[in-house]
């Protein structure tokens, strides 16, 4: 595994997505690769600004249609001055959130067709992750999570059903494109799960 990688962590809120990445990181670095650790929306000066617009409760009420263009148009320009550059280094991109977020949040709970991204993605030629690792758990353990980790307003914001529908729609995005989708037991420990992690990171490259 000594060219560039680029790899995805998805997974509902309190899932651990974003500490594992960073243990893994940790692990990969003392290999002596590059790493580079970035999230969606974000992961560049640009899009970090289109996140904050995202963010504002205005962008919050527009219709899912525009916060997608708006994602996609945050996502080139992570690629073209984050991802890419990387990966053309031989770096290994490590990414909280990726398209499989717009598929789950905006077209499968938000109601943009599906095709519509499909075609986004092909037009704009969107690089694709070469691994996509699913963090799954049941949502006692992640409520008990987001709750230890003072979360529990955001998620009483979403609320438990909301939560299901969310880890539903994970499981809905990996059954339709298996492709290049890892498992993850994220209710396991942390080390065990980074160790997941890990295996398939070796085993897929
Ligand atoms: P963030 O606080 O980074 O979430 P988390 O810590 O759970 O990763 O917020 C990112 C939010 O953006 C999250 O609610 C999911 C949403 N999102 C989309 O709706 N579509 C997308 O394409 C992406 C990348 C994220």
């Amino acid at each position: 595994m000594n060219s560039g990688r680029f790899v995805v962590f998805e997974g509902p809120d309190g899932a651990g997505k974003t500490t594992a990445m960073t243990a893994v990181a940790g692990r990969l670095r003392e290999t002596g690769r590059e790493v580079v650790q970035t999230r969606e929306p974000g992961g560049s000066t640009g899009a970090e600004a289109m996140r904050s617009l995202l963010m504002t409760e205005t962008l919050q009420h527009a219709p899912v249609l525009s916060q997608l263009l708006l994602i996609t148009a945050a996502r080139v320009d992570h690629l073209d001055t984050t991802i890419l550059p990387a990966i053309q280094r031989g770096a290994v991109v490590l990414c909280d959130r990726y398209v499989d977020s717009s598929y789950i949040y905006q077209c499968r709970l938000g109601g943009v067709p599906l095709d519509v991204l499909d075609q986004l993605n092909t037009l704009l030629k969107i690089r694709m992750p070469d691994l996509r690792l699913f963090f799954e758990l049941p949502a006692a353990v992640a409520l008990s999570r987001m709750t230890a980790r003072a979360e529990k307003n955001r998620f009483d914001l979403h609320n438990e059903e909301r939560w299901l529908e969310l880890a539903d729609a994970y499981r809905w995005r990996a059954e339709q494109a298996p492709e290049t989708v890892r498992r993850v037991n994220a209710a396991l420990s942390l080390e065990e799960v980074v160790t997941q992690c890990w295996e398939h990171i070796h085993e897929s490259g």
